[in-house]
């Protein structure tokens, strides 16, 4: 394991407790929305290091307050808190109690990062200003960000700017990885009904075979990133599901098809849907079925701030050295609802290495330790080294 040079000593001295907060809540995983023990672990924490709490936010969410010196100035740092619907094949102690729920993403270990940098810094305050404690719900799909922004977030407790943070695994313990501008993708989902009409398989004459025509709309949809979008211009077009008939004799009367659709930039997205649209219409007409489509925006791309994430880079170059910090990492077109802050406040989203998988011992499924894996478990060895970043980012941000 690398042994990174700057880590905080008593960060470190409760390395301990904060693998047992984290393994406890790896032991107990809650889907999104449903994080009422992780906020009840959370709140029960932040109060006993005397920390002012507001709990409800966005539903489940908990918002931490730290406040120090007479500065105005202030910094939102934001963990997530839910599961995924994932069995977990993992045979460790602290393996998930609940069937079928899974901490496959490592928001276990991002809010025992959170919170071993809260314990830190109303222990020792060495900055002045305001930190706010984002515990958000929901990431995975429900956009607990934009829910916990609905019910007041900014509003009530203005943040100069936010940051995040995500466990990266492939990428070295000790090392970060972060780049200006977009680094992940919007994320967006389409279903399209076909309509047709339904006959006798073997009487296809009868009727209006909806198969073919999405067989059909399939394959044109997949000139659209080729042949329409600007090469220049990331773009995937993923046709996830579809569903059709229940017997092997009769011709249905409809089809469906599912998907996601990921970009960085909103043209290629109005693009893409409207090319969707205009193929899917088209191409039913010429068959004489008729479509429904419908296609949703979920998240927006996640673009750092360029200022905050030099700022960021600054940080993590001081506690880790600059080799081991990428400044220029390729974005993903993984998504991500920290985007709807960056939206609305400056701030950075950085990416920690959670190794390559080298931290599991005897009692992991052994597969590989990738995020949504069932066989995945956050590296406690970056416990210290995220929550020693969150605390210089704030002793910087405020000083
Ligand atoms: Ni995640």
């Amino acid at each position: 394991m690398v042994k990174p040079m700057k880590l905080i000593d008593p960060i470190l001295q409760f390395h301990n407790e904060l693998q047992t907060i984290r393994r406890d809540l790896h032991a107990h995983p809650e889907l999104s929305f449903e994080e009422q023990r992780t906020a009840d672990v959370v709140a029960q924490k932040l109060t006993e290091w005397n920390i002012p709490i507001v709990r409800g936010m966005g539903g489940t969410g908990v918002v931490g307050i730290i406040q120090n010196g007479s500065s105005p100035r202030t910094i939102g740092l934001r963990a997530d808190m839910d599961a995924l619907p994932v069995q977990e094949i993992n045979t460790f102690p602290h393996v998930s109690r609940h069937p079928g729920k899974m901490h496959a993403c490592g928001h276990d270990g991002h809010v025992a990062m959170l919170l071993g940098a809260a314990r830190h810094l109303s222990q020792q305050r060495h900055f002045d200003g305001t930190v706010y404690l984002i515990f958000q719900p929901a990431e995975e799909g429900g956009g607990g960000a934009r829910k916990m922004m609905d019910d007041g977030l900014f509003t009530q407790y203005p943040m100069d700017a936010v940051f995040g943070m995500h466990n990266w695994p492939g990428m070295p313990v000790g090392s970060f990885g972060v780049t200006a501008g977009p680094m992940m993708a919007s994320s967006n989902e389409f279903d399209l009904i076909i309509k047709g009409k339904g006959s006798h398989a073997a009487q296809p004459h009868m009727g209006i075979d909806p198969i073919m025509v999405a067989m059909q709309i399939a394959q044109a949809w997949q000139t659209i990133v080729s042949r329409n979008c600007n090469p220049l211009d990331a773009a995937v077009l993923s046709i996830t599901q579809i569903h059709a008939g229940s017997a092997t004799n009769v011709l249905p009367d409809e089809a469906k098809m599912i998907g996601t659709v990921r970009t960085f930039k909103r043209e290629p997205l109005d693009l893409i849907e409207r090319r969707m649209q205009e193929v899917a219409r088209h191409t039913a007409a010429a068959y004489g079925a008729e479509i429904a489509f419908r296609f949703q925006r979920n998240y927006p791309p996640l673009i750092n701030h360029a200022q905050e994430t030099q700022f960021a880079i600054d940080v993590m170059q001081g506690l880790v050295g600059t080799d081991q910090v990428a400044t220029q990492i390729e974005p993903t077109m993984g998504a991500e609802d920290f985007a709807f802050m960056l939206q609305e406040k400056p701030g950075c989203y950085v990416f920690i290495g959670n190794g390559e998988g080298e931290h599991r011992a005897a009692g992991h499924g052994m597969g590989p330790c990738n995020l949504h894996n069932p066989s995945y478990d956050f590296n406690d060895a970056l416990l210290p080294i995220g929550a020693t970043y969150w605390v210089r980012l704030v002793e910087a941000w405020l000083r």
